[in-house]
């Protein structure tokens, strides 16, 4: 089967990423113009771009083995030409089977194809479901996986039940969200109806993100008396990633909803307050600092959506590789190490400094003068000049006038 010529019946090309060499959609034969969508054009899904998404995952299922310390399963259900489920099975070490599936006939016969052509049809099996049908067959205790990762087109929602049911206790969920409209507030109606809570259009928006798709988690889990923890989450381009362990269990399903709540934010003077609690008590509906109408985000997951042992090991993991995308992936879990115990939200200088009509200073030196004052100052993978501190929205705006005016300029 090894030397059997494929026959797609369209343009292919042999792509490499990590260890590994898949047949995927020639894109390029797929576009008239530049401006267009390649991916979404191809017969089958390839995202070219998605190779640090799919890095990342290798190392955090790579992180999670190691944790676990036995060998372990996992399921691809949304997988397309099936690079990220056979990067797992040649990637991973202790990865004993991968279930790779996609609804796409052809994506299923191409993926087929690249499972053979990397000779692990022994490990790796491949199907032609729809992802929810298929999750649901692997609902029963024993038949579970350790491991579920949930690439999507749009919102992971709709597989979320069917997610945690086959997982195992203990195991780990990986989610992908490129719906970034609805999480960041563009479009409202659309994020309180997928993920039950309101999105806010902030400058944190990609934060509050992260933290409505986890609460969304947190509350589907919930239904099953099954808690989660998130172990990492990252924001970069156009989506959102979330890894998350889930644990069977009543009492801790329901300290877990203790971590839900909402963010009040003020758009005038950049005051934001936490609520922790699902439901909300009467405030004023003004902001406590300016008088200004308060505006609110939530219900969402106001606990951590990073560990701080989880990023080591997967850091850890990062230096034994060779990935084309290596310096990208150790700045984003550098920042992200600095910044797990950091308060909610960050200030973006930018919004500030426009506000005040300042030029904007390089972030680290807002971030070394906001601790020779006392405070908490961290960066985020968030934004470039975005910093956490427990300074309030005033204390940063006095902070800033200060620094700019000691120095003439920065
Ligand atoms: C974003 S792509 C997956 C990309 C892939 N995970 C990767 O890393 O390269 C989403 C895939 O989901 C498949 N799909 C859409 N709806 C589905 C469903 N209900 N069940 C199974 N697969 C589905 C599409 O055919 C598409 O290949
Ligand atoms: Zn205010």
């Amino acid at each position: 089967m090894k030397d059997e010529i494929f026959k797609a019946g369209f343009p292919t090309e042999i792509m490499q990423e990590g260890k590994v060499k898949v047949l995927v959609p020639k894109l390029r034969a797929f576009v008239t113009s530049p401006s267009e969508y390649a991916p979404s054009k191809a017969p089958v899904f390839y995202n070219p771009v998605m190779e640090l998404n799919r890095d990342i995952a290798v190392l955090a299922l790579q992180a999670y083995q190691r944790t676990l310390n036995r060998e372990i399963s996992a399921c691809e259900p949304l997988a397309g030409c099936g690079f990220r489920g056979i990067r797992f099975a040649v990637e991973v070490e202790g990865v004993k089977n991968v279930v790779i599936n996609d609804i796409n006939v052809k994506a299923f016969q191409l993926a087929s194809y690249n499972v053979q052509m990397n000779g692990l049809s022994e490990r790796v099996s491949v199907e032609n479901e729809d992802a929810n049908f298929l999750l649901s067959s692997y609902g029963a205790p024993r038949k579970r996986f350790d491991a579920i990762d949930i690439d999507p087109f749009g919102s992971p929602v709709p597989y979320l039940d069917s997610s945690v049911r086959a997982l195992r206790n203990g195991g780990l969920l990986a989610l992908t969200a490129t719906d970034m409209a609805p999480l960041c507030g563009v479009h409202p109606k659309a994020c309180i109806r997928k993920y039950g809570g309101k999105p806010l259009r902030t400058e944190y928006c990609h934060e509050l993100a992260v933290r409505l798709l986890a609460g969304c988690l947190a509350m589907t889990a919930a239904k099953y008396d099954i808690s989660i923890s998130i172990l990492f989450s990252h924001s970069t381009s156009h989506y959102i990633r979330l890894y998350a362990t889930i644990k069977h269990g009543a009492k801790k399903a329901d300290e877990n909803i203790r971590n839900m709540g909402y963010i009040y934010h003020c758009f005038k003077c950049f005051h934001r307050e936490l609520a922790k609690g699902l439901f909300l008590t009467n405030g004023s509906g003004k902001c406590s600092e300016c008088g200004s109408k308060i505006n609110v985000a939530g219900p969402l997951w106001l606990g951590k959506i990073f560990d701080r042992r989880f990023c080591e090991l997967m850091e850890k993991e990062t230096n034994q590789r060779t990935f084309k995308h290596i310096k990208k992936i150790l700045k984003i879990s550098g920042l992200i190490k600095n910044e797990v115990e950091a308060p909610i939200t960050y200030y973006v200088l930018d919004k500030l400094c426009d506000a005040l009509t300042l030029p904007v200073p390089p972030v680290r030196r807002v971030v070394e003068a906001l601790r020779e004052r006392g405070f908490q100052a961290f960066l985020t993978h968030f934004n470039s000049r975005g910093v956490r501190s427990n300074a309030s929205a005033i204390e940063m705006k006095e902070l800033l006038r200060e620094i700019l005016g000691s120095s003439g300029k920065f």
